[in-house]
């Protein structure tokens, strides 16, 4: 791999049509621009599994039932499905004495009938929580409402799913704990650290097979915050290897920033190298790229995104131990990004963070991701 070193997606929005081409151009292997159609030997997912490697995506069974040119692309490009929502707690658990398994199931059932394997995320968070969890956890903290969730919901799916996010988002540095930990959170505050062994351990135990992630945001960029993270996440997974937590994975979350925000390949290929090094797989597992400050020409934004695809994801699956990459949607026809105020474009317009656009149609991201999947090295035999 050829480690381009400062992403040319810092200051991109400063940067001439014509130059931001050449140079997406040159970092993205000559990207083929705006293929019109896909054919099922270009599919992600057949691309990445030609490799070993997974291609997938966060999606929700509402939109799959109701919008068949959407479901079809799902089907056809994702080898593995995530639930944007259905898998969190508060679907799962709305009210202390009902689950609500219906959306969760009926995503699975897509996910069979298609092949598609599918993710679980998340078991433990600090947000997402039902109010009456959060009520009670507060007036009367019990381990219980921890382990007796986890043991129903991974005794449902056993054996159903290739892995579960079984803690998400534990660290952040910006809370003022000398190890970086997350505090504001009602499992923080009613367990401290342990909370993430309890939580471990309940898992597995319900599920033997299953494999087991920690999933982390914002530890991909060249930026002290970024740094800050990764060191926090490593400490943390030091101190959880030597309590014997069975931890498999580490989720990389992977919103990225495009236009302003610095990556460095060498970065990212040496955190997700620390991370293999301790036995861990590694699995981007929400991809998108943020283009809120690029500029108005939507082929300026889609080829800086396209750079920033590929730089990354080739540094990522330079090191042997990652699995694969999963976007956090698949079309820019419905993505987090253009729904969430902190994320809109002043100009009004939609986001165009994800590979295909609101058409269905594949875009440079497409094209960055292809060229990512087919250079990495096999993994077929190892
Ligand atoms: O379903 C209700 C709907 O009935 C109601 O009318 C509407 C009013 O706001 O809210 C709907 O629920 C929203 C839900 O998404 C479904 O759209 C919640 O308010 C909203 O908080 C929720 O946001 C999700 C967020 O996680 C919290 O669960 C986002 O869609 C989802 O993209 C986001 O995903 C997270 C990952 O889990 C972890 N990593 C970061 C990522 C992005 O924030």
């Amino acid at each position: 791999m050829q480690f381009l070193s400062k992403a040319c997606i810092q200051g991109c929005g400063g940067m001439t049509r014509r130059a931001l081409l050449k140079t997406a151009a040159a970092g993205a292997g000559a990207l083929a621009f705006s293929s019109p159609t896909v054919s099922a030997q270009q599919a992600l997912r057949s691309v990445a599994e030609r490799k070993g490697l997974i291609y997938g995506a966060a999606t929700a069974i509402q939109l799959l039932q109701s919008d068949q040119g959407y479901a079809d692309l799902v089907a056809s490009q994702a080898g593995m499905l995530v639930a944007e929502g259905h898998t969190k707690r508060a679907s799962l658990q709305p009210d202390n004495r009902h689950f609500s398994f219906a959306n969760a199931d009926a995503l699975l059932q897509f996910a069979d009938t298609h092949q598609q394997r599918m993710r679980g995320h998340t078991l433990v968070w600090h947000r997402a929580n039902p109010d009456w969890l959060e009520t009670t956890m507060k007036n009367n903290p019990d381990e219980r409402l921890l382990t007796d969730y986890i043991a129903a919901v991974c005794t449902r799916y056993k054996g159903r799913f290739h892995s579960w996010d079984v803690v998400n988002e534990p660290v952040d540095p910006d809370q003022g704990h000398p190890d970086g930990l997350r505090t504001k959170s009602i499992w923080y505050q009613a367990f401290g650290e342990r909370y993430i062994d309890i939580a471990f351990h309940a898992a597995r135990q319900a599920d033997p097979g299953v494999k087991l992630y920690l999933n982390e945001t914002t530890t991909e960029a060249n930026i002290w915050w970024s740094q800050a993270r990764r060191t926090s996440i490593l400490k943390l997974i030091d101190r959880l290897l030597a309590r014997n937590v069975p931890i498999n994975g580490f989720g990389m979350e992977a919103h990225l920033a495009g236009f302003g925000v610095d990556y460095s390949q060498k970065v990212i290929a040496d955190f997700v190298r620390e991370l293999t090094t301790r036995g861990l797989e590694v699995l981007v597992t929400e991809l998108d790229i943020s283009d809120r400050s690029g500029p108005r020409d939507p082929l300026v934004r889609d080829t800086g995104v396209a750079s920033l695809t590929k730089l990354f994801l080739d540094a990522v699956f330079s090191v042997e131990g990652a699995k694969g990459c999963l976007t956090w949607g698949i079309s820019d026809k419905y993505s987090w990004l253009s729904v969430t105020p902190r994320f809109n474009r002043e100009d009004g317009l939609r986001s165009r963070g994800l590979p295909f656009d609101e058409n269905f149609k594949p875009k440079p991201m497409f094209d960055a991701m292809v060229a990512a999947y087919s250079n990495a090295p096999d993994r077929r035999d190892l």
